[in-house]
């Protein structure tokens, strides 16, 4: 799978970390920064890195910021993106079955760059279940037309 890969300065070290890894995993990349660990808004790495999925160019999403939680709502913001801020392997496996999540976003204060490893392989082993799941997320994705401004 082609993962589109971003971070800020809060997550710059784990984002490297995860090169790496995704590449043991046979996976490709393509890297929307941040390039260092100054300073930087997390909201432009992650809509850098969230429109390459709404696009197409890449089939899922790594982002990476402090918490994890900037990064998740901003990339919710672009039209497609269904991104889910995963501490735990479960929760990133069901993020995948039951929402369809096309972006993962982890917190690089808030993990081991191990478990965030697993959490990683979690999120890119598991596929959407569909069936009843479906309905329910064309109900999310049916709010970015209904409730624009
Ligand atoms: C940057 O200091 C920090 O606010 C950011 O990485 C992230 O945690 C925001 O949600």
């Amino acid at each position: 799978m082609k993962i589109a890969l971003s971070s800020d300065h809060g997550g710059f070290d784990l984002k490297e970390n995860l090169k790496e890894f995704l590449h043991e995993l046979g996976h490709t990349y393509v890297d929307f920064g941040c390039s260092s660990r100054e300073s930087v808004d997390y909201p432009d790495y992650s809509a850098a890195a969230s429109r390459a999925v709404s696009s197409g160019e890449c089939q899922l999403g790594i982002v990476v910021c402090g918490t994890g939680i900037g990064v998740a709502i901003t990339a919710n913001k672009i039209p497609g993106i269904r991104a889910a801020n995963c501490s735990d392997c479960f929760s990133a496996r069901m993020a995948r079955e039951h929402n369809n999540a096309n972006v993962l976003t982890l917190g690089q204060r808030v993990l081991g760059a191990g478990l965030a490893r697993e959490i990683v392989r979690s999120f890119l082993d598991a596929e959407f279940a569909g069936g009843r799941h479906q309905a329910r997320v064309d109900k999310i994705m049916a709010l970015e037309s209904a409730d624009k401004c």
